[in-house]
């Protein structure tokens, strides 16, 4: 793999949109801001440039990734659009929200985007950063988030830096991230929706906007290779549903368990989902053994914090 001499500048410098589009049109990757966390950037139609995000990341070749495209039309250049998908795009985009759809065959999406599926999920993300860089260069941008595989989701430039230093040009800083979870990730088939993965758009909110019900991942035959059990992972050991502070132990808060650091002191659930990622990385510097993280009410933004959470307590390889 090459190595870089990381430059992080600020989006909103002169020039910082077209540099970010040199870079990817030169194969290379670049780190963007999304609403969700940061995304690690390649030309979508460039296979050599996609494989770099998998080396880069040291992401396992089956886990496929998503495209960012600027809206439905760029959508359906790539997949095939149903209406039900067309409803969703009008009811989310920009926004939070990943569709998985029938991949048109020979469109020119890099076969290690997918790795073999024959879906892609697409999103438009509610960045304007992101979607001038996709403009400008009129091809979707295939984008994980900007971690080393395994490990905690980054929320900020910052972040990108402390994981990927030296592994890629260019990392775009857009200030830090609204939402802090990743996108739902919502799977259409045969004009049904699937949940394959919980976000800040629930199942009630697609629900209202569509008329239609969403259905759990495993009621399904699609494939949703990318969700393992270990996740998300700080360095310290993870105790969850945690009340009191045992001995070796950060508390992490929520609502009325105060903690040594709070989520969200008032129990707001999208202000500890907009926290979440920050406040583990936060917890991890204070060198104890175990974070301990006080219950989250599971409703809600809550089932998304709550799967997230799951994961970086489950046992590691
Ligand atoms: O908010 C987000 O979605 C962020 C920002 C950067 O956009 N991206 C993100 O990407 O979370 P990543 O790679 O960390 O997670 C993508 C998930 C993986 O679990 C992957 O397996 C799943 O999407 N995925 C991608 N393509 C798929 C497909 N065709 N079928 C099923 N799951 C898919
Ligand atoms: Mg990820």
């Amino acid at each position: 793999m090459a190595t870089f001499k990381t430059q992080v500048v600020s989006a909103h410098e002169d020039g910082a949109i077209s540099a970010a589009v040199q870079q990817l049109v030169a194969g290379e990757l670049v780190a963007v801001p999304t609403e969700t966390v940061y995304g690690l950037a390649a030309d979508a139609l460039n296979d050599a440039a996609v494989q770099k995000i998998y080396a880069a990341k040291g992401r396992p070749a089956h886990n496929p990734l998503i495209c960012h495209v600027t809206d439905a039309d760029m959508a359906a250049r790539y997949v095939a659009v149903t209406s039900l998908a067309r409803s969703l795009m009008g009811a989310f985009w920009p926004g939070p929200l990943t569709i998985v759809l029938p991949r048109r065959a020979d469109a020119g999406i890099a076969p290690t985007v997918t790795a073999g599926l024959d879906t892609l999920a697409v999103r438009s993300p509610d960045s304007d950063i992101t979607r001038k860089i996709i403009a400008k260069l009129d091809r979707p941008i295939a984008a994980p988030s900007a971690n080393p595989s395994g490990k905690l989701s980054p929320t900020s430039a910052a972040d990108v830096l402390e994981g990927l230093s030296g592994r890629l040009p260019l990392i775009l800083d857009g200030g830090r991230t609204g939402v802090g979870i990743e996108s739902t990730i919502v799977g259409v088939r045969d004009e049904k929706l699937y949940l394959l993965r919980p976000g800040s758009i629930t199942p009630d909110d697609i629900t209202a906007a569509t008329g239609q019900p969403v259905y759990a991942r495993d009621d399904s035959t699609i494939t949703a290779p990318g969700q393992l059990a270990s996740h998300y992972a700080p360095t310290a050991a993870v105790r969850l549903n945690a009340t009191e502070r045992q001995a070796g132990e950060i508390l992490i808060g929520f609502g009325d368990v105060a903690g040594d650091i709070s989520l969200s002191a008032s129990g707001n659930l999208s202000e500890a989902a907009h926290n979440l990622f920050e406040t583990l990385r936060k917890a991890d510097t204070f060198g104890q053994d175990t974070i301990a993280v006080a219950p989250v009410p599971n409703e809600g933004v809550g089932i998304a914090i709550n799967d997230r959470l799951a994961r970086a307590a489950a046992p590691r390889d």
